[in-house]
């Protein structure tokens, strides 16, 4: 191209343009809902078994149609649902009058074709307002990602007591070395109890270690149960609907927290999508889910998110995805873990989805840590975002089970998880955690702010740990013999809830005092305005108390504490005659305020002013004005006293004007609407402006500077200095004359 657009260029360095895009190609599974491929909605049921569904016979399904005919299918309820026309079904969803369980009902008879009939009539608000009726517990919470690229003990294990603190119910950690699983599974354990007992933890490993560290009781719930929505798919993870049912039953024995992993992109990605659509493929995994007797799914594409959202209509459909799950009454961890756009703007759009109606954790994996430290690929919100996040729930009022946190508290929580780990490691013999070690903990960025430690070592003491005998319990001992007695006490509570097995119901997280909240005691009752989950009283007060926001008062901080010496009260103003500029000020001038917005002293912009005019051979009078704070009419106020007909107005903070008797006035010769851009030099060619237009000669408009954030940063204070402006305001007070006790040295 010979011809380029500026406009055009500049676009092309945005970074939405690093993101892919693609067309659709149906046949490799390119395609996020209705594939020219993908079945329509049947069920026949003979003899209470099914033997077509969704237009496939019985002997020609392959093992996930089995599974689910046979385990994910409410027959008695499936001929109802079946013959329900899938817009009312759509329809009861976004209907505030039809309960959640009513739709629960339904949906546990619907095939996976007819699941996605279903979705696919609504539009993402529908889907949205879906969502905050459908979900499973009423409170909505948020699980974090722990890591780091070192996979240093003390740093996780203060990243998971900070991820705690700051709401986190879930901690989850993986590595990057898989023979640290132990010691990383161990160190967010302690650490996240350090922060807040209850918190759930889990390490994402192969499977074998992963139910081992289970059983040893380092973990407190698994989630990497990964189903797949075509048999290739599932073969390729040397897997079957039944095994994933058999681990997830051999966890829940041992009183391990469940969930599934699925969602879509992962059988294209795979090769194996059979020309089927993503959605419709995660409804059959999602049925598998359901049938292996799973409480709930990580689902919302996760580890695939880009390559749904490298198509059209990515992003609704990820959002239907979890849609989905919550309709078969599945507890979500609804993605928004992996990195999904170089876009901040596409992916806070993204995050909409799921964080206004609020989902049973928004996140299934927020990053915790600085990217560099994220071990799961990258996150797509990571803790350099934590202001904007609670800025965000503070601004919707929406709680997504985050808030805001105290320096001082942080530093805390992060020594105290540091050292109970050291403790931990000294009592099993572990290599030792040095107190350089913890200091670096403590006040880190990332892992590139800790020394060092001797990885061979550690690994050694992972698998000698992995293959003994020793358990939590020894963990629980050693941290009570070293003065750890209260994270103790929590680890042991943790411990003691895995025999009791109430957080296995659906949903479960614990609250600060071990209190399960789950669907059987905190049920979504959303029924529209007033009902189901709001954030409100202590709550939403801790969710509003962001260490930024100031109170009023600080806006105002010394202003009117110095009074100006120079002037004072002549008495009733009156008309000039000859040439001269009329200073006018606003009621508050010199007074019950002393300085400008940017904190340039009264006194100051008056000598500026005075000695422009004099510059240009004029003399001044300085006018206060009584009856009103508006800078346009202080300064024709100031024009109709002016022998010159030219007036300066000034409103206490700054903001000015150049008028002349002869114009409207709302009109001027010249306006400086943004105060905090005006410095004493601006002032003193305001006065020398004013002078001139007197004179009658040509003049050079003031240059000022040009800042549209100050509007931003000033906004409040700017209102603040107006209101107390306008307290002096008296409607019924003649302009006055001021006398100024000073001579221009010119
Ligand atoms: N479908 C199934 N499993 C997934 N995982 C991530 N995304 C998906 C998906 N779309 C699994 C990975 C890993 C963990 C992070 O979750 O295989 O075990
Ligand atoms: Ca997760």
């Amino acid at each position: 191209m010979a011809r380029r657009s500026k406009r055009f260029i500049e676009l092309a360095k945005r970074p939405i343009n690093r993101d892919s895009f693609v067309h659709e190609w149906p046949e490799v599974g390119l395609i996020v809902i209705d594939s020219p491929y993908d079945p329509k909605p049947s069920l026949r049921i003979e003899r209470g078994k099914v033997v077509e569904m969704d237009g496939i016979p019985r002997e020609k399904w392959d093992m996930i149609d089995r599974f689910i005919a046979d385990h994910a299918l409410n027959l008695e309820v499936a001929p109802e649902a079946m013959s329900t026309p899938s817009e009312t079904i759509a329809r009861m969803l976004v209907d505030i009058n039809v309960p959640r369980g009513e739709i629960v009902r339904l949906v546990s008879g619907c095939t996976a074709a007819k699941l996605v009939d279903i979705v696919r009539q609504m539009n993402v608000l529908e889907m949205m307002m879906a969502l905050g009726k459908m979900r499973v517990r009423r409170t909505p919470a948020n699980q974090a990602h722990v890591t780091n690229r070192k996979e240093h003990p003390a740093l996780l294990a203060a990243d998971a007591a900070e991820a705690a603190l700051r709401g986190f119910a879930e901690n989850e950690t993986t590595v990057g070395v898989a023979r640290y699983a132990p010691l990383n599974a161990l160190s967010i354990l302690v650490g996240s109890q350090v922060g807040r007992g209850g918190v759930l933890t889990q390490c994402a490993v192969e499977e074998a270690v992963n139910l081992r560290l289970g059983f040893k009781g380092l973990t407190t719930y698994a989630e990497t149960l990964s189903v797949y929505g075509t048999e290739g798919a599932f073969i390729d993870g040397d897997d079957t609907p039944w095994s994933k049912a058999f681990l997830a039953s051999a966890y829940a024995s041992r009183g391990v927290k469940i969930r599934f992993t699925s969602g879509t992109g992962s059988e294209a990605l795979m090769g194996h999508s059979e020309g089927r659509s993503m959605l419709y493929l995660e409804a059959r995994c999602l049925l598998v889910t359901k049938g292996a007797g799973s409480q709930g799914v990580q689902n919302g594409s996760i580890s695939c998110v880009a390559l749904p959202e490298s198509l059209p209509g990515g992003v609704r459909v990820i959002l239907a995805e979890n849609l989905l799950a919550a309709m078969l009454n599945l507890e979500v961890a609804s993605g928004n873990d992996a990195l999904a756009s170089h876009s901040d703007i596409r992916k806070t759009a993204k995050l909409m989805c799921q964080f206004i109606p609020g989902t049973d954790f928004v996140h299934s994996g927020y990053s915790s840590v600085p990217r560099y430290d994220n071990m799961f690929g990258g996150g797509c919100f990571d803790a350099t975002e934590f202001d904007d996040y609670n800025v965000i729930q503070r601004d919707m009022q929406i709680d997504t089970g985050l808030h805001p946190v105290r320096e001082e508290e942080v530093l805390a929580i992060r020594e105290k998880a540091a050292r109970a780990i050291q403790a931990v490691f000294e009592g099993l013999g572990f290599p030792p955690i040095t107190e350089e070690e913890v200091q670096a903990a403590i006040t880190a960025f990332d892992s590139r702010d800790m020394p060092d430690r001797d990885m061979a070592q550690d690994i050694a003491t992972a698998d000698e740990f992995l293959a003994g005998e020793r358990t939590v319990l020894d963990v629980i001992r050693a941290l009570d013999e070293r003065g750890f007695g209260d994270v103790a006490e929590r680890l042991l509570e943790m411990t003691r809830q895995r025999v009791l097995g109430d957080y296995l119901q659906p949903s479960a997280i614990f609250d600060e005092h071990f209190h399960v909240l789950s669907a059987i005691n905190d049920p979504n009752d959303y029924r529209g305005p007033g009902t189901g989950y709001r954030l409100e009283g202590e709550r939403w007060r801790r969710v509003q108390d962001i260490p930024q926001a100031l109170p009023p008062e600080s806006y105002l901080e010394g202003q009117g504490e110095h009074p100006s010496k120079l002037l004072s009260e002549i008495g009733p103003a009156k008309k000039g005659s000859g040439p001269e500029v009329i200073v006018a000020v606003g009621p508050a001038f010199g007074r019950e305020l002393d300085q400008t917005i940017n904190g340039i002293p009264h006194d100051e912009v008056l000598k500026q002013i005075l000695t422009g005019i004099a510059e240009e051979g004029l003399s001044a009078r300085i006018v206060k004005v009584y009856h009103t704070a508006d800078c346009a009419f202080i300064g024709y106020t100031g024009a109709q006293l002016s022998g010159s007909g030219v007036a300066i107005g000034i409103q206490s903070r700054g903001t000015t004007v150049i008028h002349r008797a002869d114009l409207a006035p709302l009109n001027n010769l010249e306006l400086f609407s943004q105060s905090p851009n005006l410095t004493p030099e601006s002032f003193r060619q305001i006065g020398r402006n004013a002078a001139r237009y007197a004179k009658g000669e040509k003049v050079q408009p003031v240059p000022v500077k040009v800042d549209n954030w100050v509007r931003l940063r000033l906004i409040v204070k700017t209102m603040l200095l107006h209101r107390r402006e306008l307290e002096q305001v008296d409607p019924d007070k003649p302009p006055t004359e001021l006398k100024f006790d000073w001579e221009p040295d010119v």
